[in-house]
């Protein structure tokens, strides 16, 4: 049983191991197992932050394979209520080209065979999920981008794949053709598991390439996603600080009062 303790959870993605130096590393356990890593602790411009590499910081854990019921659950027991998602994405839209920075308001879960509910045993629980991000921490972090210098891409749809490879063309192609503005692999169950939670959840896309069907060349490549991520990395991290320093601590949104009136099956951390 650890004693650390933190408000806001950083969860990186591909190629984001890493927050500040001289954070404290603890190790959590869960009942569904340990998280994708030590969780590092400690204060950021004046606030408690826990980050965990969703990967692994070896990025050992494909998108399909995370844990991601023991990453939610750790970051939870350390006394976080916000989390920060920045992920890996690419992009359907031929105008958020590699770089982007993208803040969608929905997601569509094209994922099958993860375990994405806390809730499968003991009674059913049924959470709303129609907005599925929280409206102050996606406020926030647009609003820190744009003062950062960056010029956000507000909205749009997230869809999520299962993975582990990039879609076909016909597969993007059809994507695009529903409205759907960017594509990941990571981005569900996480945020559903936040709400079950009723952790805010904020994801920050970084667009790494147009996809298959968006672009004519070879189709995407993981050396591409990696290269371009790298590229930014820097930046979105400087961005991540920020919005960490800005993110109201009141919660005045509607996520803290997801479970409210339920009749839980089991005790939350
Ligand atoms: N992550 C980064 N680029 C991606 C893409 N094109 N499809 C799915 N996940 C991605």
């Amino acid at each position: 049983m650890t004693t650390a303790n933190a408000e806001i959870g950083v969860i990186g993605g591909s190629g984001f191991y890493s927050f500040l130096d001289g954070l404290d590393e603890v190790r959590v356990d869960t009942p569904y197992g340990p998280p994708s890593d030590p969780i590092a602790v400690g204060t950021v411009a004046g606030r408690r932050v826990a980050f965990l590499p969703r990967h692994g910081r070896d990025h050992r854990y494909p998108p399909h394979k995370i844990p991601y019921r023991a990453n939610l659950w750790a970051l939870r027991s350390l006394g976080v209520r916000q989390v920060i998602a920045p992920s890996a994405v690419g992009s359907l839209t031929p105008a958020y080209g590699p770089g982007t920075l993208a803040v969608p308001d929905q997601l569509v879960d094209r994922t099958y065979g993860r375990a994405q509910t806390f809730y499968d045993e003991g009674g059913a629980i049924h959470l709303s999920f129609a907005d599925p991000y929280c409206p102050v921490g996606r406020r926030t972090a647009l609003d820190t981008a744009h003062k950062a210098g960056w010029e956000p891409v507000d909205g749009g749809t997230l869809v999520v794949i299962e993975g582990p490879r990039f879609s076909t063309r016909a597969e993007s192609q059809w994507y695009a053709a529903q409205g759907w503005t960017l594509v990941g692999m990571t981005g569900h169950p996480e945020a559903v598991l936040a709400r079950e939670l009723a952790l805010c959840y904020t994801p920050l896309c970084l667009v790494t390439d147009l996809d298959a069907g968006i672009e004519e060349g070879e189709g995407v490549t993981m050396e591409e996603v990696f290269r371009v991520f790298a590229g930014n990395v820097d930046r979105l991290r400087t961005l991540v600080t920020t919005l960490v320093e800005s993110l109201p601590a009141d919660r005045a949104c509607p996520c803290p009062h997801a479970l409210d009136d339920m009749e839980l099956p089991l005790q939350l951390p």
